[in-house]
């Protein structure tokens, strides 16, 4: 247990979005290997409120699909270009795609919140393990995935779609990006009662 390594992994951790993918295919024992982190996520009451599921097959092409048309019907050419809709129509080929599930616990009656912060534990453990393998990856929750999860994932009564986590090899000309952060002085302060 290293903090200075394990601050390097947060803080290298970042959205790396389904284009800049490579072709490579990503191994399922790579794939259990990240979902088995994700269980390992603190949960109140030991819940563990979510199920993974592989959306593999034609999933790829027609998620990229469901999701040009859904913007172009949305938006204006002007907001969404004829180039950009072309691209979309491929945008999740390789992808590796897990479809996240929120399977609320009834006995516990825990608030949803807790619940959904317990899932989004889960997810920032892929995250990170993704990091580690020098995988692309970022969490989708965006209008178009959410309508084709809602569609073609099979949810149980209660279940709740929280989106895909993206996956895959990252092409070697991607940008590195980096988004910025607030200080820290804007985002913790100290409330010393005496
Ligand atoms: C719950 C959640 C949902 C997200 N959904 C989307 C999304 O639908 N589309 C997208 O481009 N990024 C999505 N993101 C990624 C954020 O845009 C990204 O984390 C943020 O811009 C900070 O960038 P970074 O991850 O590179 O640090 C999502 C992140 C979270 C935590």
């Amino acid at each position: 247990m290293n903090f200075e390594e394990l601050t390097k992994v947060i803080h290298t951790r970042k959205s790396t979005y389904a284009y800049d993918y490579s072709d490579k295919k990503i191994d399922e024992k790579t794939i259990e290997s990240v979902v088995t982190n994700a269980l390992w996520a603190p949960t109140h009451l030991a819940t563990q409120p979510w199920r993974f599921v592989v959306l593999e097959g034609k999933h790829q092409l027609d998620l990229s699909q469901f999701m040009a048309s859904y913007y172009r019907e949305l938006y204006t050419e002007k907001q969404f270009s004829n180039e950009r809709y072309e691209a979309t129509k491929t945008y999740a080929k390789n992808a590796t795609l897990i479809g996240i599930v929120f399977t609320p616990n009834k006995k516990a009656k825990l608030p949803e919140w807790e619940e959904l912060a317990a899932i989004s534990c889960a997810v920032q453990n892929m995250w990170l393990s993704c990091t580690t393998l020098d995988l692309g990856s970022y969490w989708d929750s965006s209008l178009a995935t959410m309508e084709y999860g809602k569609e073609y994932v099979n949810l149980e009564k209660d279940e709740q779609f929280l989106g895909i986590f993206f996956m895959g090899y990252v092409k070697e000309n991607a940008p590195q990006v980096r988004r910025k952060r607030k200080p820290l002085s804007k985002k913790l302060s100290w409330n010393n009662k005496i």
